[in-house]
């Protein structure tokens, strides 16, 4: 039987696979998912079946549904009532046959369709009337961020009340299993029903999405597109459809052969309750903490936890682990809590076993919160794998170019229980080590992100991370300085200047 310590581990990226190969990773949208095939990798290499699998920053659930799907215990923890939903929704998926769902699609089209293309002729008037017979979301205010300030208003009243005459039929249906089936194919129905949904340009007006997930915040439309409700919930509950028979397969595999025992367990826990909860429980952890202020995962999920009526409580929204958002947290409490958040991890993890942490941001004090609170805790970095050039630029990355970090670095650890204290130096040249990175590319071609993550690891290794301070635009400066410049097209840095640019770097300061 393999040891855990003797595991060699993966010190090579893994090619992302796009998210068409699982299909119900694709039946409800949500933030920063990890691709599946790299997951599911590192489960396989660093775990036996029937091992514990812990991610404690679950999201939609990649970590636990892949370990459920492999024969392991996966468990799936986010403070966020929406990733609950999807994850549970997903895994929800296993139980009851493709007949019972497409039976219970042809009651309700019986009960609503016939209904809800009547709601889109409606006049406001009549519109107010049946809004009296129907149960409607709270009227909260929004984050100070979006467009509109309260909740109703991102929607048109039609929308509004088609929305609510079709999660009016499924709350009816039984058992709770079906009910919940329906429901992730209705939750991603509102992710297209309303007015922060933008099409895609030269594409069928149902192509497109949210604002919410492209510059994440609540923006409204400037030209709204009203998807017809019943159609759209239709094609939703397809996709509903296609991720259940995939599973059902991919159990039915695991009978046949292996045999199935996987397990999945769920917890909305802030990290440090979890922590409490599950000590000395996991056999591996494979988790990706937010990065920083970009996403405030709570604030933008209340589009769905509203409706869902799941919405946070005030203590959970303090918890999050975030700068800014609607309660303004401040940085320093986010760096603190990373550094406790990855010690919480450790507590849950049993002795001799790994650890994953991706993450990714400009700012090398989150890395030495993340790799110092490790290595207090006798947990010993054994590989710093950049994971770059994923098959979909986001758009922030298309936009920003050479400012915006893609990808991610995935840091693993092994907890043998050695602590080490790291040295503490201020001799770091970062001009220096990116020459030093630069000058030992093979080809043409480096990936920003890769540089910069090479030097963080290196400034670690020599206890200098502290005295780190880059700005991006020093970064860019020192690249190009030696000769190298960016290509927006690919999406990295390339060997030689760029046309008009020798001459800024012409003086002696740059030689
Ligand atoms: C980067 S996302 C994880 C995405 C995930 N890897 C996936 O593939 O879907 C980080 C998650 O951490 C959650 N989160 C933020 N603060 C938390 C806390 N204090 N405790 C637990 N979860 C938290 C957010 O709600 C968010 O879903």
């Amino acid at each position: 039987m393999m040891s855990y310590p003797k595991i060699a581990p993966i010190d090579v990226p893994i090619p992302a696979e796009r998210q068409s190969a699982r299909r119900h990773y694709g039946v409800h949208p949500y933030f920063t998912r990890r691709p599946h095939n790299v997951v599911r990798s590192y489960i396989l290499r660093y775990t036996r079946e029937k091992d514990v699998v812990v991610d404690p920053f679950g999201g939609s659930g990649v970590t636990a549904i892949e370990a459920w799907l492999e024969n392991r215990v996966g468990v799936q923890n986010d403070i966020n009532p929406l990733a609950n939903f999807i994850a549970e929704g997903v895994v929800n998926l296993s139980r009851g046959s493709i007949r019972d769902y497409t039976k219970a699609l042809s009651a309700l089209r019986e009960r609503c369709e016939r209904k809800l293309l009547a709601v889109e002729r409606m006049s406001p008037a009549e519109l107010e009337v049946l809004r009296q017979d129907l149960k409607m979301p709270r009227n909260i205010r929004l984050p100070r961020s979006s467009d509109v300030l309260f909740y109703h208003e991102l929607f048109s009243p039609h929308q509004l009340a088609s929305l609510a005459l079709l999660k009016d039929a499924i709350d009816g249906i039984s058992p709770s299993w079906l009910r919940r089936g329906m429901l992730l194919a209705w939750s991603a129905t509102l992710a297209k029903v309303n007015k922060t949904f933008l099409s895609a340009e030269g594409r069928a007006e149902s192509r497109g999405g949210s604002s919410i997930f492209s510059i994440y915040r609540y923006k409204v439309a400037k030209m709204p597109v009203e998807l017809p409700v019943w159609q759209t919930f239709e094609e939703r509950f397809s996709n509903v459809i296609a991720a259940k028979a995939e599973i059902d397969k991919t159990i039915e595999v695991k009978q046949r052969t292996t045999g199935w025992y996987g397990k999945f367990e769920s917890y909305a826990e802030d990290i440090d309750a979890l922590a409490r909860r599950l000590k000395s429980q996991a056999d591996y952890i494979f988790t990706d903490p937010p990065y920083g202020g970009h996403i405030s995962y709570l604030d933008l999920s209340t589009l769905w936890n509203c409706w869902l009526d799941q919405m946070p409580s005030d203590s959970a929204r303090g918890r999050e682990l975030i700068v800014g958002g609607e309660l303004a947290i401040q940085e320093s409490s986010y760096v603190r809590r990373l550094g406790d958040a990855v010690t919480g991890c450790l507590s849950m993890l049993k002795k001799d076993r790994w650890m994953s942490v991706v993450f990714q941001h400009w700012n090398p004090a989150y890395f030495e919160a993340i790799l110092s609170s490790a290595a207090s805790e006798g947990a010993e970095l054994r590989t710093a794998i950049s994971q770059i050039g994923d098959p979909i630029w986001s758009m922030h990355k298309k936009k920003g170019s050479e400012s915006v970090l893609a990808g991610e670095m995935i840091l693993t650890f092994i907890k043998s229980g050695r602590r080490t204290l790291t040295p503490v130096s201020n001799d770091f040249d970062v001009s220096d080590a990116v020459k030093r990175v630069l000058s030992e590319v093979e080809g043409n071609e480096i990936y920003g992100e890769l540089l910069f993550n090479k030097i963080i690891i290196a400034a670690w290794r020599e206890g200098a991370i502290r005295s780190l301070g880059i700005a991006k635009s020093d970064f860019i400066h020192l690249i190009k300085k030696n000769g190298w410049h960016y290509d927006a097209s690919r999406h990295c840095w390339a060997r030689g200047l760029a046309r008009g640019e020798a001459s800024l770097f012409a003086d002696a300061e740059y030689q």
